[in-house]
């Protein structure tokens, strides 16, 4: 695979499959530029070499329609204030009209397509809508980590079809810290695994399993793994048909000699609330029609202890419903360790880089992934789509 800094842009129309998919607030206003801030080194170096930049990107998901409210007008918007020079927007991403736009760029000029996703092609990787975007350009560039695990046209359909390709800065950085952090880590190795649910988790902790030296298991999904253990848990979220599962990973992982960390007490509450009533108590003793929605203070000692002596930490998904205030101790308290330790700490999923930057320790880690799935795929030991579609392009590209 060749990374962009191995290919001459001098004057060649490029197109760069970018993630621009950001959230916008109620004005339809970038709400967090993370992900077109992690795009700017890969934009810059190809303009500073005279590259016709083309730059295309997904914005939520609108079915293959177009609409409005996932226009990325705003983006365009943002990443010129970034850039400090307009960035137009082609109001589709195919057709005369966006040819026409490309066509007058001018070397180290960028312009941005409309979503790709106002097309079915894209999810469906039509090969007809990947030509129809591949004509563009004669190179092109994947720095779209985030959208990496899906088979879309802009991500596997195109590097078959131009004369050259390469990856991103963004992807080459993404790949070589999680290559530090899982296949040569500095040990311990702790995996910090949160989040509402097992089953979207489990291949994950398979992998985990026979990589890491300790397992810390917080959030919903380890109400399954305490259940499996005999515990009642009131009402909290149970996957029942996966307790077996989790009982058999549990069984492994003492064969490997990974310890598991498990919320040993709870915040609960009667509902998923901001302002009823919440107690502290020992996970055995969760009271029926009771749900655990954060880990406890006993729980966030023994997660510490783990996270102190870790050289190597991984952490993807918050250990309790923070975006409620009442439940947000446990993950601000986690944030906070793993910000404080001097390890390599990896950060991945969107809603973990959310907690931690809501706990102000964002500049604390040493690397934030900006994928949610993809990063999920990385930690399930498992290729990225995108990235074997580079490996795979023609001895040109
Ligand atoms: C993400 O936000 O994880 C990526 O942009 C992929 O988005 P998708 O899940 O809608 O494909």
């Amino acid at each position: 695979m060749k990374f962009i800094d191995e290919i001459s842009f001098q004057g060649q129309k490029v197109l760069m499959r970018v993630d621009f998919n950001v959230p916008l607030d109620d004005k339809s206003e970038v709400a967090g530029d993370n992900r077109i801030r992690a795009a700017l080194p890969g934009i810059r170096h190809i303009l500073a070499g005279g590259g016709r930049l083309v730059l295309c990107s997904h914005l939520g998901r609108p079915g293959g329609r177009a609409a409005a409210e996932f226009s990325l007008k705003p983006v365009a918007r943002r990443l010129g204030e970034l850039l400090k020079t307009g960035v137009p927007l082609a109001p589709d991403c195919i057709g005369p009209r966006a040819a026409e736009m490309v066509n007058n760029l001018q070397d180290g000029e960028v312009l941005l397509l409309e979503n790709l996703r106002f097309h079915p092609g894209e999810a469906e990787n039509s090969p007809k809508f990947a030509h129809a975007l591949a004509r563009l350009a004669a190179i092109y560039v994947n720095d779209a980590f985030a959208v990496s695990h899906r088979r879309h046209a802009s991500i596997v359909g195109i590097p078959q079809l131009t004369a050259e390709c390469a990856a991103g800065f963004l992807i080459r950085r993404e790949i070589r810290y999680f290559r530090q952090a899982m296949q040569e880590p500095a040990r311990p190795l702790v995996a910090i695994i949160g989040g509402a649910k097992v089953s979207s988790k489990l291949r994950m902790l398979e992998n985990l399993l026979a990589r890491v030296d300790r397992l810390i298991i917080g959030g919903a999904m380890a109400n399954t793994f305490l259940r499996a253990k005999g515990m009642n848990m009131g009402a909290s979220l149970v996957e029942p048909d996966l307790v077996p599962a989790a009982a058999a990973l549990l069984d492994k992982a003492e064969r490997r000699g990974v310890k598991v960390y498990l919320p040993q007490d709870s915040v609960i509450a009667r509902e998923l609330s901001g302002d009823g009533p919440t107690k502290t108590v020992p996970v055995r003793d969760i009271p029926d029609g009771w749900l655990a929605l954060d880990i406890g203070p006993v729980t966030v000692k023994s997660f510490a202890e783990a996270i102190r002596e870790a050289k190597t930490i991984v952490w993807n998904g918050p250990p309790g419903a923070f975006e409620l205030e009442p439940f947000r101790q446990g993950t601000t308290a986690i944030a906070r360790e793993v910000g404080a330790s001097p390890a390599l700490t990896i950060v991945g999923g969107g809603d973990t880089g959310l907690a931690v930057q809501r706990a102000g320790e964002t500049e604390n880690m040493s690397y934030i992934s900006t994928g949610g799935g993809a990063f999920l795929r990385f930690l399930e030991g498992r290729e990225l789509p995108g990235l074997a579609a580079l490996h795979a392009a023609p001895a040109g590209g």
